[in-house]
């Protein structure tokens, strides 16, 4: 059999649109494709593979578990998932875990408890929930209503009802709509999708004040900012906010698929026996994997190091703008970095991950106007240097048409 790019349009649904290298193997920051041209990874698979490729301690973890046991289902617990939500319990506000298989099932399963509880607890009236224009929450049916990009969730008939959204860091709008009949608040610490937008100090205070006069529960989506990507194990602990409700994904299963979704036991009694579930959620391999990630991340030299990292990152990138003047702005925390394109480049964003797809490094947009990097946590100096080198030449040749 032929294994190519072409195959993708006869056998897959075209919902994706996948660069025409097919990548075969990675180590660290390094991935290889089919024909062996090697890339240098600042995508980590879009803010997941957070020790970079075949980390040994994943690897172990993967391995040792393989050979114990796979799966159970939910009728029974497991010792990976014990252990791993005990680490997630001790290392947070939280004090309770539900374990889902990605960033919108632990958004749904938020979702779906916030709505509860306020049916349960205040009745029928509060049901309101907000959410932030351009945020990103994932794709199933009722998170991308609450993500704020219509054109994700329009075309598919009738959504999930009082859903509203508003500007991010406008806190003028968000307290115009909040009401004792809203029930949650779901918000990015950072915003990734959306272009690597910030929250205001003021904005993340204020929210977490008019949330808690108004008893609704709020729920800081970290399933991109999580696992140390912004230098701090979950950005809400940089922030000073704390929010009632936190999801964890990509990064938590470090390239295995898992989700996880954090609160107190006060508003965990609401999902009480047979009111929610996954077959997969909590899964032996997931959490073993899970839990070595967790172990390996959460240290005071990784965390330290990504903000060491993220300097000498913004310094070459600087460097690069400086010559070739492609970007108005290099923002973000941590290893989730965006570049915004200047005017010129408007709508072009693209242009430079395809360009560096062809220099020999792997990049991600953050919408139509943001380059966004989200490297390895881990990834070593050398690796930023000669990606950034690399980078460059993209940009030169994007520039010189
Ligand atoms: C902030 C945020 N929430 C949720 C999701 C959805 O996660 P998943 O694709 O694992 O369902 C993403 C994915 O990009 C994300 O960035």
């Amino acid at each position: 059999m032929t294994v190519n790019r072409e195959l993708f349009d006869q056998v897959m649904v075209p919902n994706y649109a996948p660069s025409s290298v097919i990548p075969v193997r990675g180590e660290g920051s390094r991935v290889w494709d089919q024909q062996d041209r090697e890339y240098i990874d600042f995508a980590g698979g879009i803010a997941v593979n957070c020790l970079g490729h075949c980390h040994p301690a994943l690897v172990n973890a993967l391995k040792e578990q393989g050979e114990k046991i796979w799966h159970l289902s939910n009728v029974m617990t497991n010792e990976p998932a014990l252990r791993l939500a005990k680490k997630l319990v001790d290392a947070t506000f939280a004090e309770k875990v539900y374990f889902a298989n990605s960033g919108a099932e632990a958004n749904e399963a938020a979702l779906k408890l916030a709505r509860r509880l306020a049916l349960e607890e205040f009745g029928a009236e509060k049901s309101q929930i907000i959410a932030f224009n351009k945020g990103f929450h994932g794709r199933t049916f009722f998170t991308v209503t609450v993500g704020g990009q219509a054109a994700y969730s329009d075309g598919f008939g009738p959504k999930p009802g009082d859903i509203v959204h508003c500007d991010y860091n406008d806190l003028a709008a968000f307290e115009k709509l909040i009401s004792d009949k809203t029930c949650a608040v779901m918000m990015e610490p950072l915003q990734g999708e959306g272009g690597i937008v910030s929250p205001t100090d003021e904005f993340a205070k204020g929210v977490r004040e008019l949330c808690t006069k108004h008893n609704a529960l709020l729920i800081f989506d970290e399933v991109q900012t999580g696992v140390g990507r912004t230098g701090e194990l979950y950005a809400y602990q940089g922030l000073g906010v704390t929010p009632d409700i936190l999801t964890s994904a990509k990064a938590l299963g470090g390239g295995f698929p898992i989700g996880a979704m954090l609160t107190t036991t006060e508003i965990a009694k609401h999902l009480k026996v047979g009111t929610h579930g996954s077959t997969y959620g909590g899964n032996p391999l997931a959490c073993a994997v899970g839990e070595a990630a967790f172990d390996t991340v959460n240290t005071p030299e990784v965390l330290a190091g990504v903000k060491a990292k993220e300097a000498l990152f913004r310094e070459l990138l600087t460097a690069v703008n400086d010559k070739y003047k492609v970007f108005s702005e290099i923002r973000g925390q941590g290893l989730l970095i965006g570049a915004v394109v200047a005017e010129q480049y408007k709508g072009r964003a693209k242009e430079f991950l395809v360009a560096g797809i062809n220099e020999g490094v792997m990049s991600l947009v953050a919408g139509a106007d943001v380059v966004r990097f989200t490297p390895s946590l881990v990834i070593p100096e050398a690796d930023i240097r000669e990606g950034m080198a690399r980078f460059e030449k993209a940009v030169a040749a994007v520039v010189n048409g």
